[in-house]
């Protein structure tokens, strides 16, 4: 995507150090973060320097390709199953995150021979990478293909290339369509507690100029009830082999609101979120972050400093459940880079068993 008239990548390969957009100061400041080492890579993913499930793969998968880079040819394996654990240590729910380990681990336990595991390590997290930002494209043709003009559409925490790649999930189908010149209208949910809609997608909506508006994510249900939400779009962080889906906390809540409203709701995301060994929702794992997330606000004040500020009295505590998990049964449709898929086992499982380098056996 473009930034200021340059491509960017969410995060890329550069020669065995992981560059990564710094995601937690935008949108104030753009900043490049270099992770030299696997250690350093899988600190980023724990921190969020770098997040969203398609692009926190796409580090994991170079994250494996830097430790068979400097594992010794006598502790290969060892080493890289050493870092797998770390790396798959970092971050519960996304299941692209555990896709990616998978995928190159088992490119650099291919052969015997370390010095073609290095070589194949390698190769296989850069496809991954690639495979990650066509997959977008991918879900923007299948997506765009539900859009009219005029729509107003709702998403909520940043699905859109900042967390892949490339192009998104939820968002490409907007982009897709922005692009061939199709006249849309997003309302962005600012998501609390990490406020990824106020500070990612709002920001990515900005530069591809694709008219839009925040909203407190306690409007949505005004909104709804005045008829001006036309169809949701979300991305996913796991979908269990029935359809449940994990997304960002607060997803369930619009999704109840769009079934009451008869409104569509959609889910966006590749073959890597799906999670075939999870029965159904319950088995998903879901990340609880620390309470400062809630007690506190960040951002920029007037002076153009970054501060963060205490919302809530000195004593108070809170809970802070990351993502939660929206029924199969509240889900239109699925936007796959295979198509569109319906939200039932025996068409998740058709769809899988198609073969793809990305799906995490
Ligand atoms: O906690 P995050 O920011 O890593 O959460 C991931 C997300 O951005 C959302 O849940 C998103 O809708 C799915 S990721 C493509």
């Amino acid at each position: 995507m473009r930034i200021q008239g340059q491509d960017y990548r969410a995060v890329w390969w550069d020669n065995g150090a992981v560059q990564l957009i710094e995601q937690r100061l935008l949108p104030h400041r753009l900043e490049i973060v270099t992770c030299r080492t696997y250690q350093e890579t899988a600190q980023a993913i724990k921190d969020m320097v770098v997040r969203g499930a398609g692009a926190i793969g796409v580090a994991a998968g170079f994250a494996i390709a830097q430790a068979a880079l400097t594992a010794s040819s006598a502790n290969f394996r060892a080493s890289v199953d050493d870092a797998a654990r770390l790396i798959r240590a970092t971050r519960p729910t996304a299941h692209d995150l555990f896709a990616a380990v998978a995928h190159v681990r088992e490119a650099a336990f291919a052969s015997t021979d370390p010095a073609q595991g290095r070589e194949a390590a390698v190769r296989a997290a850069m496809a991954f990478a690639d495979e990650n930002g066509k997959a977008g494209e991918a879900m923007g043709r299948v997506g765009a293909a539900l859009l009219r003009p005029n729509m107003r559409i709702l998403t909520h925490c940043n699905a859109g290339w900042l967390a892949f790649a490339d192009w998104g999930s939820a968002l490409a189908p907007i982009y897709y369509a922005h692009r061939a010149g199709m006249a849309l209208f997003v309302y962005a949910t600012e998501t609390r507690p990490r406020s990824q809609g106020a500070k990612l997608t709002d920001w990515e909506l900005s530069q591809a100029g694709v008219p839009h508006t925040l909203i407190a994510d306690t409007a949505a249900g005004s909104l709804f009830q005045r008829g001006v939400i036309d169809a949701v779009i979300v991305g996913a962080d796991r979908i269990a082999a029935n359809g449940d889906t994990a997304n960002k906390i607060g997803t369930y809540t619009l999704a109840v609101l769009a079934q009451r409203h008869r409104v569509p709701f959609y889910v966006a995301a590749p073959r890597s979120t799906f999670d075939p060994a999870a029965p159904d929702g319950h088995a998903i794992p879901i990340e609880t972050r620390n309470e400062d997330e809630v007690l506190y606000v960040s951002g920029v004040a007037d002076d153009g400093t970054l501060r963060r500020v205490r919302l809530a009295a000195p004593n108070s505590h809170a809970e802070n459940p990351a993502f939660d998990v929206t029924p199969a049964s509240l889900i239109t449709r699925f936007v796959t880079d295979g198509g569109l898929i319906d939200s039932t086992v025996s068409a998740i499982a058709a769809f899988l068993d198609r073969p793809t380098p990305l799906v995490a056996r």
